[in-house]
């Protein structure tokens, strides 16, 4: 499939900019989002107060480390509304993350936040591929979570035709795609598997669908995931990350003509990585990028719910401008609320996904079971095979994964092949990877 390379003009000349440009507009915002901050939330004045620095403290893009950081605790400690920074009139939307655990997290936005959003998620979409007059189908649920009404505004400001399907429903998303023949898509990765299998039970090749760019996120994949996809739906996977504390989807966006990882858009958040135990940040370079470390991000134009050091939990690592004049992020390993450690050996569910996909009798879908006996986690991988293998030597194919499992990743598990559609898929939301059965 040709892949759309951006012609001239089509990009923002920001995006084309020098990193000096790029970094005299950062300092500029920065020093305004401090400020901005600091005068309109208590809890960043005492935060900063209790620090000893001031906005003024920032002279240079570097001096953003001697200010505190901010974490989901902090959110949920002024819940519900205690971290807008603009009198909640001036709030036109609100959205909230799911909050497994206690309360949800709140945020908000003005109507100039809610414009900068559909703005870079318009570019994010083009970064895609997308152009104006492309028929968008949306999948990512609506409602609270942030990526339906993202999307979709962003589909919308790029000109786009846009079906707001949402998530579930998996039959009419099929129907739908058939009789409107979008030209993008856009849905969690593992909800994209779910769409390719349904198009396989209905006794049709998803590579006929007319669908030739997906754009996937909201959860970790890995370029196995990608490849996959691509396979299986003869389309483009490119990589949307976001979060709802920062914005939502499309705070970083792969480019299509490069496919190396999500660009950030620098211009309105500003990515530190630290090392997720110190805190301390970790260098960057232009030639090599940064070690892998947490992501933490500060926004450097919101109104509403403007976040400083954002520790996002995300491990990945800052790499070099290739595509655009932003630098970019890596494949998200994991959260590090989801690593788990097994007999001392860190795990990522993603490490298990690549291995899974790696073996062409087993369909991609996979969970991890966590017990605890005695003093020791044990993990429980479940895989299952696809229906074309459904008839395969399921114990010597769990056999197989599990010593792969034990050589790639040093981990001991006990694997679970089942037969096709034995692992419950997730129609609407994340994927649930890991099932956690340890005592609390
Ligand atoms: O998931 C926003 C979003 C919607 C992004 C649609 C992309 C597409 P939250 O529900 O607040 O917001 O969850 C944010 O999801 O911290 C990551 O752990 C994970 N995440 C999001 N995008 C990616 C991605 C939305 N491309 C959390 N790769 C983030 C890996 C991702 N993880």
């Amino acid at each position: 499939m040709p892949v759309k390379m951006p012609q001239p003009g089509e990009l923002e000349p920001i995006e084309r900019a020098s990193r000096d440009e790029l970094q005299a507009l950062q300092l500029k915002r920065l020093r305004a989002a401090l400020q901005h901050a600091y005068d309109h939330v208590p809890h960043y004045r005492r935060a900063f107060d209790a620090k000893g620095v001031h906005p003024a403290d920032c002279k240079a893009l570097a001096d953003l480390a001697k200010f505190p950081f901010t974490t989901k605790g902090d959110l949920r400690a002024n819940y519900p509304f205690g971290m807008f920074a603009v009198p909640r009139e001036q709030v036109v939307r609100i959205h909230a993350s799911s909050g497994t655990t206690g309360k949800p997290t709140v945020v908000g936005y003005t109507k100039a936040d809610i414009d900068t959003w559909a703005h870079l998620a318009a570019r994010s979409i083009r970064a895609a591929g997308g152009r104006a007059g492309d028929i968008v189908h949306v999948g990512y649920g609506y409602g609270l979570f942030t990526g339906g009404l993202g999307a979709h505004y962003g589909a919308e400001r790029l000109g786009c035709t846009v079906v707001p399907m949402g998530g579930g429903q998996t039959e009419k998303q099929v129907q739908l795609i058939e009789d409107f023949r979008p030209d993008i898509i856009m849905c969690t990765p593992s909800y994209m598997q779910v769409i390719c299998e349904e198009f396989r039970r209905q006794g049709k090749e998803p590579r006929e669908m007319s669908v030739s760019v997906g754009i996937f996120g909201a959860e970790p994949w890995t370029e196995q995931m990608r490849r996959d996809i691509e396979r299986s739906a003869g389309l483009d996977a490119v990589d949307i990350y976001g979060l709802s504390e920062v914005m939502g989807p499309g705070v970083a966006n792969e480019c299509i003509e490069s496919k190396d990882g999500p660009a950030i858009w620098e211009d309105h958040f500003y990515p530190e990585i630290i090392d997720p135990e110190t805190g301390a940040v970790l260098p960057y370079d232009d030639a090599k990028g940064s070690a892998e470390g947490e992501l933490v991000f500060t926004t450097l134009t919101k109104e509403a719910l403007p976040v400083i050091r954002y520790r996002t939990r995300d491990l990945t690592r800052l790499l070099p401008p290739t595509a655009r004049s932003m630098r970019r992020m890596g494949k998200i390993v994991g959260r590090s609320d989801d690593m788990l450690i097994i007999r001392g050996v860190n795990l990522f569910p993603t490490q298990i996904e690549e291995l899974v996909l790696s073996q062409p009798e087993l369909s991609g879908q996979y969970q991890l079971i966590v017990t605890r006996e005695g003093l020791l986690d044990e993990v429980e991988v479940l895989a299952e095979v696809t229906p074309a293998h459904a008839a395969a030597d399921r114990a010597a194919l769990g056999r197989e994964l599990q010593h792969r499992i034990k050589t790639l990743i040093g981990v001991s598990t006990r694997v679970s092949v089942g037969l096709p559609e034995s692992i419950e898929r997730t129609l609407v939301g994340k994927a649930r990877r890991v099932i956690d059965k340890r005592p609390k």
